[in-house]
Order: C-alpha cells, then structure tokens, then sequence
C-alpha cells in the first residue's frame, strides 16, 4: 500500500510513503544507513540484502535518547567526511524515531542538504515520527529544540520489523494511535476498540489509516502554523511529566498516553467532552497497560512548566483537547490558569 505524501505549500516536496514488505531498493549514489547496535543486529543484514548501490556504509550510533544529541550529528557528519560523500549522497534512517530524526537532521545540514530515507523500525516511529519531516536534537534546555523541516525522499515502513520490538515500546507506539483516532476519526477509534491490533494484517491496517491521516494532516500544514499542532493533543500534559520525572521513568507514549487522560479531564471540565466518552479513551488506553495516572505534587509548579514547552506562544498555553466527542478536536488558547490548576489538582494525591 502506497500513502502519497504531497506537501501543499511546497510543491516540489512530493514522495510516497510504501506501507509493505521492504522491496528491492536501487540507488546510483553512495549510501550510508544510520542505525545503532540494537537494531543492527536484529535487521541490517535484510536491509542490506535489499539494497543496490555504488557504495554502502554503515554509520551505528549509541541507542538511547540520550544520544539524540549535536553530538551525535556531528558524529554522523565527520563519518560522511570520513567516506568522501558528496552531495549526490543518501542517508538512510534505519531504526526509531531517535534515529529517524537525527538522520533527518545530519541530511539537512551535510553540504548544506542531502536526501534521506526513513525506514522506521518502532511502531512509533512507523505511525508518527518518520512522517511530516520533523527532523532534530535534545540538548539541555529540552527536547527536540534543535531541528529542521526537512522532508525525506521517501518512507518504507515495513511491519515486519516490529517482531522483535518488546511489547512495551508497542504499546508506547499505540498510544500515538489512539491520540491521532481521537482527534480526527470516531470510526478508526472504533477499530482500535473492536479490532486485534497484534494481528499482523490488523495492524497494518491500523498503520495505513495512522500514516494516512497524519500525511493529510502535513500536507495542509507542513510548519505547524494551524492544524498540526492538533498532533499534540497528549503532548502538552505529556511533557512536563517527562520533564519532572528526568525522561527516565515513561516512554514517550506512556507520557502522552497519561497526557491525553488529563487533556480529557480538562475537556470534561469545561463541557466538552463527555465522562463516558473519557471513560472510554481511558479504558483503551488501559487495555495496552499505558499509564493513565500521575501524580501531579505541585499544581502551580506543573503549570508553570507548560510555558517551558516551545509551543507556548508569547505567554499562552494552547491545550488541544477533543472537540465535542471522540473524532473531533479543539484548540484553546483562552483558559482561565485558575480552572486548569483546578484539574491538575485533581491528579495530585489529595485528589
Ligand atoms: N519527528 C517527529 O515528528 C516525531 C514524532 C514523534 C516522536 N518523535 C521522536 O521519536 C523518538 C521516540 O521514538 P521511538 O519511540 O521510536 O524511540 P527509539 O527510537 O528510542 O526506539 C525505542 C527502542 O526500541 C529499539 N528498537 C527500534 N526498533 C526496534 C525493533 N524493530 N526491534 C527491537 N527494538 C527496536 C530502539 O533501539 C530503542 O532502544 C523521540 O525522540 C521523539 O522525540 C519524533
């Protein structure tokens, strides 16, 4: 299955997104795969046996997030160097979203720009990260605050890679699902519910309809001056806790799944969704053994974090929250700090 991605303010960037088995790839210009030594062991050896070209290199950087850093783009580049790439080079991003956006990034600023290509191996990464062309670095102001848009020449997302992903970091990867089927589409939150997601057939389906709804979303909005930042919906919550808990105890998705519990708790409280459609969000979340409770120690100091977060803008908080029900969204940059305080009160232990 083929998604096209097609970014409407910039027509020249059009590739496609291949939702299938890795096909036969043949490149007339060298190529280096960035991967790191968890994923190398599991999958490089197919990848390369797919592969064609004049040469190929392979560049493993230490896994971890805490590795998604300059330092380690910088290290990509000096290999480049090393090898004599030239600009006619190709990256190729063979891992999760940590490598994919590092890749993306190191793409970006090699001679002033190569091409690159994703080729995501977490379910995360397969529905989300490798999509839209978000590409950067964490450093010690936070996360993901050096980067780029910097769109790929093309996606591969091949299911088969996530039969070696442990089953928490499958889960992590759902939750990005259910955010994306909560904000735009009841029906598909309906197939979350009803369907077997670990049914290799299923959950190709589910990441054809993720990805396809993600590339509708980019292609109106590639720089996230509207529409995109309904992708944040979970986030927004989800980022302080990461923050607060020193990025070590959640996965990202279990952050944002334990985000959207509480942008939902805001929703509610202000009339827009109801109990029993929160209820239901919860208990699917829930159902994937994600997070759905934190405990908030300080209201005031929680929210004072949301202005931390590069999506404040000039003071206000923007929380992207479900519409009237689930399948539509809101962005509210209007809400009383008292009101919001009072809901994350409720997440504290005296609540
Ligand atoms: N660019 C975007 O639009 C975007 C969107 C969402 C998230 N992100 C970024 O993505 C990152 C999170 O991505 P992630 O959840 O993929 O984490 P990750 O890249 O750290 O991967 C999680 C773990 O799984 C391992 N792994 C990868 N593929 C595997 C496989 N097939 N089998 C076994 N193990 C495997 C990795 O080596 C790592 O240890 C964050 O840095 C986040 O900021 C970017």
């Amino acid at each position: 299955m083929i998604v096209p991605i097609e970014i409407r303010q910039s027509p020249t960037r059009r590739y496609e997104i291949t939702i299938d088995p890795l096909p036969e790839l043949r490149f007339d210009r060298k190529v280096a795969i960035v991967t790191n030594p968890t994923v190398a062991p599991l999958h490089l050896e197919r990848v390369l046996s797919r592969i064609s070209a004049p040469q190929v290199e392979v560049i493993e950087v230490p896994d971890g997030e805490e590795y998604k850093s300059m330092e380690t783009v910088l290290g990509i580049l000096d290999r480049l160097f090393e090898t004599r790439f030239d600009r006619s080079a190709l990256l190729i991003a063979l891992g999760g979203g940590v490598i994919g956006d590092m890749t993306g990034f190191a793409a970006s600023l090699y001679q002033r720009g190569i091409g690159f290509v994703q080729m995501p191996t977490t379910l995360l990464s397969q529905v989300d990260a490798s999509v839209g062309g978000k590409t950067g670095v964490n450093n010690k102001w936070g996360k993901n605050l050096i980067g780029a848009f910097y769109q790929p020449e093309a996606v591969y997302i091949d299911p088969a890679f996530l039969e070696t992903l442990p089953e928490r970091e499958y889960a992590a990867g759902i939750a990005e699902v259910i955010k994306m089927a909560v904000m735009f589409d009841r029906e598909f939150f309906d197939f979350l519910e009803r369907s077997d997601l670990k049914d290799p057939e299923v959950a190709k389906e589910m990441i054809a309809r993720s990805v396809t709804l993600k590339a509708e979303v980019v292609n109106q909005d590639e720089k996230e001056a509207g529409i995109r930042a309904v992708l944040n919906y979970g986030h927004t919550f989800g980022h302080v806790i990461e923050n607060e808990t020193g990025y070590s105890r959640y996965l990202h998705g279990e952050a944002v799944a334990i985000g959207m519990v509480m942008a939902n708790a805001l929703a509610v409280e202000l009339g827009l969704l109801s109990p029993e459609e929160a209820g239901r969000i919860e208990r699917l979340l829930e159902r994937w053994g994600l997070p759905t409770r934190y405990e908030i120690e300080d209201a005031e100091a929680f929210y004072q974090h949301f202005f931390l977060d590069k999506k404040s803008t000039r003071g206000s908080i923007r929380f992207i929250l479900p519409g009237g029900e689930i399948g539509t969204h809101t962005i509210r940059g209007d809400l009383d700090p008292a009101l919001v305080k009072r809901v994350l009160e409720r997440f504290g232990a005296a609540g």
